[in-house]
This record gives structure tokens, C-alpha cells and sequence, in this order.
């Protein structure tokens, strides 16, 4: 199984909106293989599809501590949400880098499973924070929109500075 590139920020692919999946193909069902193969590697616990500079709406999640309960959310609508709650997150677009972010705590969220099947599924904690932070992705949305431009800027030009020692 291929692994698959993951942009970085400040790259502007991630900044795409996503489109909605009409069908699912065969070709999809390798490609949800491929992202939880690469988030598995990276090591991750959710990537979305415009990480990989595709523009499906498509994310997978694995929040389990033996990596053995694999999610694929394909064209996910949060439809309620409630309660606050305070995580650290990461991403693997944007590296080395952790910040306390608030969402809210429980999700009700809308997708259609690998199978083509639609799905409902209500949840909290860590496994709707990670809804809402790999949703966002879809969006064009990164976990550092949600910090001041300062403290942006300062992770933008901590990064930038580690790509080009990497040349
Ligand atoms: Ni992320």
C-alpha cells in the first residue's frame, strides 16, 4: 500500500474546500486504505483528505489505543453539537506543534460509511474532537486558525525555517 504525502502548513492546497463524494468507487475503497495506512505510519490519529491534496470530502479517524478500530467518514455533517471542552491538539500538516484548543465536547455527526451505507453517529470526548478538527480540514480550515495571528506567525516561520534546513 502506497503511502501518501502530507502537506504542510503553510501550504495553500490545504486551504481547498472539499467536495462532496457522489459515488463511491473502487478506486475510493483503495484510496481509505491508502489514508489509514499513512495516518497509521505517520503515526496519526485522524487525517483528512485534503492533507493528501485530494478534495473529497473523506476523513479517517482511529482513536483506539491498539489501532484496530478504524472510522472512515465520507461526506460528514456535524448536525448538533453541545458542551465545551478544552484539548491539546496536533496535526500532521503542521508539525511538532500542540495547542489548547475548544470545541465542543459531544457531536451528532451525518456521513456515509465505506460500505456507501448513511450513518448517524453520536459521540464525545476525544473521538468528536477529532470529528470537528479533521472536518475542518474539508473546510480549509487548520487547528492554528483558531490561535492569534501571532502566535500563527511564530509557527508559520518556526516551520518554514525547518523545511529549509531540510533542503
Ligand atoms: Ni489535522
Amino acid at each position: 500500500m502506497p503511502l501518501l504525502d502530507i502537506l504542510c502548513f503553510p501550504d495553500d492546497r490545504l486551504r481547498t474546500r472539499a467536495k462532496k463524494v457522489n459515488s463511491l468507487t473502487l478506486e475510493h475503497q483503495k484510496f481509505i486504505d491508502d489514508m489509514l495506512a499513512t495516518m497509521y505510519e505517520a503515526p496519526g490519529i485522524g487525517l483528512a483528505a485534503t492533507q493528501v491534496n485530494r478534495h473529497e470530502r473523506i476523513i479517517v479517524i482511529d482513536v483506539s489505543e491498539n489501532k484496530a478500530d478504524p472510522y472512515c467518514f465520507i461526506n460528514p455533517e456535524i448536525i448538533s453539537s453541545s458542551g465545551q471542552e478544552t484539548m491539546e491538539e496536533g496535526c500532521l500538516s503542521v508539525p511538532e506543534t500542540y495547542a489548547e484548543i475548544e470545541r465542543a465536547d459531544s457531536v451528532v455527526v451525518r456521513y456515509m460509511d465505506r460500505k456507501g451505507k448513511e450513518q448517524t453517529l453520536e459521540t464525545s470526548g476525544l473521538l468528536a474532537v477529532c470529528i470537528q478538527h479533521e472536518i475542518d480540514h474539508l473546510q480549509g480550515k487548520l487547528f492554528v486558525d483558531y490561535l492569534s495571528k501571532l502566535k500563527r506567525d511564530r509557527i508559520r516561520k518556526k516551520l518554514e525555517k525547518q523545511w529549509r534546513q531540510k533542503l
